[in-house]
């Protein structure tokens, strides 16, 4: 793997237009009591009549294109300013922002800042080994990253292609995005613990020349053979015409005439990379996400608009500031390692951890451990692990010094009252914010959560509560109407578009208007059902295809996964399943490793449909299945 150099000295920092330097955007410094909303978000200056979060939320969604404008112009460095802020019309799926542009992701995330601290901590790479991390600065991640920009360039990889990457979570995986990003490449991460023909397919769908992986996984200090599943995928995929292979192992693995041993040839190239001058709407990358049924969807995720969401999102919903450290724990094959672990971050010149073990790996206390000997100030995980956790015991993380953290955020699923309460109180010691994010690889970013919020404002357990800047949320019923009222439930929707929205499908902008756009015509629709409060707060109550109708209340999985939770004696009886009208106890439920529960298997076992449980390759702990179909044998033969 490509360790930082510490002796060089040669740095190239791209000219910047627009100079703003990083620490500017950060004017509000903790301990502020009183609401000042210019020191808050300097742009809010030029905003008439702002003063507060709540002027601002509304401000950000009535005067829209104001808002964007002035946030776009400050945060992104532009090649060629935008000339219109946004054309979009939701009835027609049509999504279009900053037109006109032309800016170079890369350079927003590295250049600037290497520019104005180039011995910043750009990357904290935490290895699989515990103890063993190691840290990259803005120079040496600018300098990787131009090396292999070069390197595709001189492949033959050029705008308009799409590169796959499979790797797991290294400065090297982070290179190769922005690499792609900067010659003008799209890129398309594929978690590196899917099977060779879940990579495959992705691989055929992107129609990929290019793979990028390395020798050997290492996760939980087991070994996987990510360079083996590569050339079993590309069997089937005509397209790939070479795949570069970093070593993450000392192990060599079989080397065919397409694959070339990457950190060589990168050696061989030079540290300046000219950075493509890329339009706002062009592709920036493709993330495949499971569909409910069927083939994956291609989301993709656009220049500019993307990065401003990203980065936004990052700097309020998590308080960031500059020095602080954040700690994403999402591998980024998934929107929020692209959101949190990466783009947001870098492009706020921030220091991000890149996690590779597991929550567990070696013990238990692995988070805690890496929180008191990196310092983390904001910790992102799942509420999945988070459960986990519970069940070891407090000790795990008493044992370590958790007094560098300020907001801890919960994403992927709900997050049930209990676990909310223990991250609260035993992990965060009852001072810091946890903030519940609510959205989707379709959102490219968090569309709500309880902060940003008013000093001091509450924060109710379990609740996304507040829309962010520029969101603008609805509720449906199931006649397709508005319900405006609060303390209403109904089909989550968006209003308005906003500018981290995924623009089509790749391949199919047909299923792209279907999924999202007709169903309520007009609208965004998520998916999702949610609940408005009395006080306008919401809270998700899952999927939509998921809820249960029981005299005449809405229940969602959400509500269902709670009240197990705190009815249970037994931690062991923890998930369940309902059967219509027999309940079925599971020790766990088949889940993806984002923790989503797999209910499409669920219901094949139901359905006593065992030879279509499909593609179980994308499970966690595939084990899981086998013990819900015995589970359910024993219930009908009772
Ligand atoms: C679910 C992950 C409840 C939801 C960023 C959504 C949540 C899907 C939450 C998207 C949350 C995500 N509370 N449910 N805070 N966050 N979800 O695309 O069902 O992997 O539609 O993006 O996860 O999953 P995805």
């Amino acid at each position: 793997m490509w360790l930082p150099c510490r002796c060089t000295t040669k740095y190239v920092a791209a000219s910047i237009r627009r100079g703003v330097s990083a620490s500017s955007l950060h004017a509000l410094r903790r301990g502020r009591s009183s609401w000042n909303s210019a020191a808050f978000m300097p742009e809010s200056a030029g905003f008439e009549g702002v003063s507060g979060r709540d002027a601002l939320h509304d401000y950000s969604v009535s005067h829209s294109e104001n808002f964007w404008a002035a946030v776009a112009r400050q945060r992104l460095n532009w090649i060629r300013p935008f000339e219109a802020v946004q054309d979009c019309d939701l009835s027609q799926g049509r999504i279009k922002w900053f037109e006109g542009g032309k800016l170079n992701v890369s350079v927003n995330c590295l250049d600037r800042h290497v520019h104005t601290c180039p011995e910043r901590v750009a990357l904290i790479w935490e290895r699989d080994e515990r103890g063993s991390e190691v840290r990259y600065t803005y120079r040496e991640l600018l300098e990787m990253t131009c090396r292999l920009g070069n390197l595709l360039r001189r492949h033959g990889v050029k705008k308009g292609d799409c590169v796959t990457i499979y790797m797991p979570t290294c400065p090297l995986a982070v290179a190769s995005m922005l690499a792609c990003a900067r010659i003008g490449a799209a890129h398309n991460v594929v978690f590196a613990g899917f099977s060779s023909e879940a990579l495959a397919e992705r691989i055929r769908d992107a129609q990929s020349s290019t793979v990028i992986t390395v020798n050997q996984g290492v996760r939980g200090g087991k070994i996987t053979e990510l360079k083996r599943t590569v050339d079993a995928a590309v069997q089937s995929c005509p397209t790939v015409r070479q795949v570069f292979v970093a070593m993450r192992t000392e192990k060599r693995v079989e080397v065919t005439d397409r694959d070339f041993a990457l950190e060589e040839e990168m050696l061989k190239e030079d540290v300046v990379c000219e950075p493509a001058a890329m339009d706002s709407e062009d592709v920036l990358f493709l993330l495949y996400t499971s569909g409910s049924t069927g083939k994956p969807k291609g989301l993709v995720h656009t220049q500019a608009g993307y990065l401003l969401y990203a980065a936004l999102t990052h700097r309020y919903v998590f308080g960031y500031h500059d020095g602080d450290v954040f700690g994403c724990v999402a591998d980024i094959g998934w929107i929020t390692g692209h959101s949190y672990t990466v783009y947001g971050p870098l492009a706020n010149g921030g220091t991000t951890v890149l996690f590779e073990s597991t929550p567990v790996y070696p013990d238990p206390g692995r988070y805690w451990d890496m929180v008191e000997r990196l310092r983390i100030n904001q910790f992102y995980g799942a509420p999945t692990a988070i459960r986990l956790l519970i069940r070891y015991g407090d000790q795990w993380v008493k044992k370590y010094d958790r007094s560098s953290l300020t907001t801890l955020g919960s994403v992927g699923e709900p997050i049930n009252t209990e676990a909310w309460e223990w991250y609260n109180r035993v992990v965060g010691e009852g001072r810091c914010p946890v903030v519940d994010t609510w959205w989707q690889t379709e959102t490219g970013g968090i569309c709500i959560a309880p902060k940003p919020s008013e000093p001091d404002a509450e924060i109710v357990p379990g609740m996304a509560m507040r829309p962010f800047f520029g969101i603008k949320p609805a509720l449906m019923d199931t006649e397709g109407k508005l319900l405006t009222s609060n303390n209403a439930s109904g089909a989550l929707c968006m209003a308005q578009p906003w500018p981290g929205m995924a623009r089509t499908i790749h391949n199919n902008h047909q299923r792209f208007l279907e999924t999202y756009f007709q169903p309520y015509p007009g609208y965004f629709f998520t998916g999702d059902g949610a609940y408005r409060s009395q006080e306008g707060y919401y809270q998700i109550t899952g999927r939509l295809d998921d809820v249960i109708n029981v005299s005449g209340h809405r229940i969602g999985t959400a509500e269902i996964e709670d009240v197990v939770v705190i009815r249970s004696d037994e931690a062991h009886l923890s998930d369940f399943i309902l059967i219509i009208s027999v309940t079925q106890f599971a020790k766990r439920l088949p889940k993806t490793r984002s923790g989503k529960i797999m209910r499409r298997v669920l219901r094949k076992v139901v359905d006593c449909d065992l030879d279509s449980l499909g593609d179980l390759s994308t499970l966690d702990d595939p084990a899981a299945v086998q013990e819900i179909i015995e589970g359910h044998e024993k219930l009908l033969s009772k």
